[in-house]
């Protein structure tokens, strides 16, 4: 009798799980943490350029890009220098299959919405093609946008090893972006695309 009443409570628990429980979960490769070019060429070779192809972003290059703008590295701290370690930042990954928040301790990527945001983007014509624009949040006015700027101090010399274009970008539809990934407009700092060149 018992075990009946536990099966019919597992059950209503079951239909009763949270939405969180059918999240859309892309697992990453694990990132590659050696390699590249050395650190002074990186900081030489990096610059600005603003033309993307539209040519996919693999999974391992994604993980990486994603790990040295927020990575956890040591002591479940991050590439990037925080505030009293209170890593008060969020990176998401803007992409046609829609918007996606890194979560670094499970190295992987939690959908947010299906739709493609990139048009809210789209502000300046060479982003046309562009596939992959990250997209950095935090509700600490003081601290997030200096964890944005090194995070995105990150990727620009991440890409720059590895012969990717990007561009840090303000102008964009900020109001656009906070509605969909559900913050406030004061949340949204910063964004950067990141593609290959054309060949
Ligand atoms: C905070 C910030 C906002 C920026 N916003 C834009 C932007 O909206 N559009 C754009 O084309 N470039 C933008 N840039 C890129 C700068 O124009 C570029 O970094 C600058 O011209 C220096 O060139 P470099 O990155 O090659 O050194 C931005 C850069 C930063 C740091």
């Amino acid at each position: 009798m018992l075990k009946k009443l536990f099966s019919a409570l597992a059950v209503v628990f079951c239909l009763a799980a949270p939405v969180s429980a059918q999240e859309n979960i892309k697992k990453l490769p694990d990132p590659q943490t050696s390699g590249g070019v050395p650190l002074m060429e990186a900081v030489q070779k990096r610059h600005t350029a603003r033309e993307f192809s539209a040519e996919k972003i693999d999974d391992q290059t994604l993980s990486d890009i994603l790990y040295v703008a927020w990575g956890i590295s040591h002591d479940g701290k991050r590439t990037i220098p925080t505030s009293m370690n209170k890593q008060n930042l969020a990176v998401y990954a803007v992409m046609p299959d829609g918007a996606w928040l890194y979560d670094a301790a499970g190295n992987r990527l939690i959908q947010v919405t299906a739709e493609d945001l990139r048009p809210l983007f789209d502000s300046q014509d060479y982003m046309k093609d562009a596939r992959l624009t990250l997209v950095f949040t935090g509700s600490d006015p003081k601290n997030s946008p200096l964890h944005a700027g090194s995070a995105y101090q990150n990727v620009g010399l991440y890409a720059a090893s590895r012969g990717l274009n990007n561009v840090v970008r303000g102008w964009f539809d900020r109001d656009g972006v906070a509605k969909a990934l559900n913050l406030k407009p004061e949340e949204v700092i910063i964004s950067q695309t990141i593609g290959w060149p054309y060949k």
